[in-house]
């Protein structure tokens, strides 16, 4: 079953914008009346990051979206992200700009081949990773994010067993941190799996002292260059608090906007694709618009909706992940 089947889907509104019309004061104006909150993940454009009420990686919004007192989640990222919001908080409007804004790695893992790989393993406990289907989480025991997957797997006994999904790079890296033997779906995020070692090693020529920061999606290839390996949270905290003064980023473009924003006096390069494209930017984060965001508020459409059985499976392990959290002070 893919997410538009697991889903109600309330359709898109496609409207004429006047373009004298300033989107940031009407967006500031319409949120106001309507108690409404916008969180923005990193990889969502510039606009979108500095109009945001809340700006943060995979965990910070989940965290955000358990706790806010708003009516209306405008959720700026993608659609896995605002169904977690949703099954987080099932009595609040869930808003995502554009709902095709979807996601390779949790389009790499449909639930219902996972659930027949699941069926091999009848000791196995489940961590999956967030960047997956609703109907994931409910075959799930506990959701990790890139900020907390270790200390996930850290926080079970050393002689359970773990299955975990979808992300075959960010699992092998847990595996190496951790000394487990986890075994890994083969799923994995087109954006992550495209830099090139050898145009990052020719870069690494031009900038010698420069730092090389990569997200655990990333090949085991690029994670053996990296001088440190992190979310997007954990990259911008990592470049802000080092005293170097150049970065070669091994992730979605996107964390650049804010990465230049905290540090001005700073040099944050991209790290190179394989192919010839200039941009590691991900197709999907980047659907979602200013313009769409101004009328996904006006119209309080697309509206994401999870079926109530799957909210009733689903949330158990993201609250699991959650009180895990706390507890370690993540
Ligand atoms: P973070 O949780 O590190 O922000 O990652 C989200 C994501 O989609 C990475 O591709
Ligand atoms: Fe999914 Fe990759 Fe885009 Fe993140 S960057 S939302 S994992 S496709």
């Amino acid at each position: 079953m893919d997410i538009f089947e697991e889903i109600k889907v309330k359709g898109f509104v496609d409207e004429h914008i006047d373009p004298s019309l300033d989107l940031f004061a009407e967006i500031e104006k319409i949120k106001k009346e309507k108690n409404a909150v916008i969180l923005a993940h990193y990889y969502q454009e510039g606009d979108i990051q500095d109009i945001a009420d809340y700006i943060g990686d995979s965990l910070g919004l989940s965290q955000q979206a358990a706790k806010t007192n708003a009516d209306i989640i405008v959720f700026a990222g993608v659609h896995f992200m605002a169904e977690t919001a949703k099954i987080l908080s099932p009595n609040k409007k869930v808003l995502l700009p554009d709902l095709k804004a979807g996601c390779s790695l949790a389009d790499s893992c449909p639930p219902h081949l996972f659930r027949k790989f699941k069926e091999n393993y009848p000791d196995h406990l489940v961590i999956t990773y967030v960047n997956c289907t609703a109907e994931l989480k409910a075959l799930s025991d506990i959701v990790c994010t890139s900020s907390n997957a270790v200390q996930i797997v850290e926080s079970l006994p050393k002689e359970q067993k773990i299955i975990f999904g979808p992300d075959r790079n960010l699992g092998a890296w847990v595996a190496k941190k951790t000394g487990r033997d986890l075994v890994l779906w083969n799923g994995a995020c087109m954006v992550h799996e495209i830099f090139s070692r050898e145009k990052i090693t020719k870069l690494k020529e031009r900038y010698p002292n420069a730092k090389i920061l990569a997200h655990p999606e990333c090949e085991e290839v690029i994670l053996q260059m990296a001088d440190y390996i992190g979310s997007t949270t954990g990259i911008l905290k990592y470049a802000t608090n080092s005293p170097e003064k150049e970065f070669i980023v091994a992730t979605e473009a996107g964390i650049l906007h804010q990465m230049q924003k905290d540090n001005p006096g700073k040099t944050f390069i991209p790290a190179p694709p394989n192919n010839t494209c200039a941009c590691n930017d991900c197709p999907h984060m980047k659907r979602n618009t200013l313009e769409k965001l101004y009328l996904c508020l006006k119209n309080e459409l697309p509206e994401i909706e999870v079926l109530a059985h799957i909210i009733e499976r689903a949330v158990k392990p993201i609250e699991r992940m959650l009180e895990i959290s706390a507890s370690l002070g993540l």
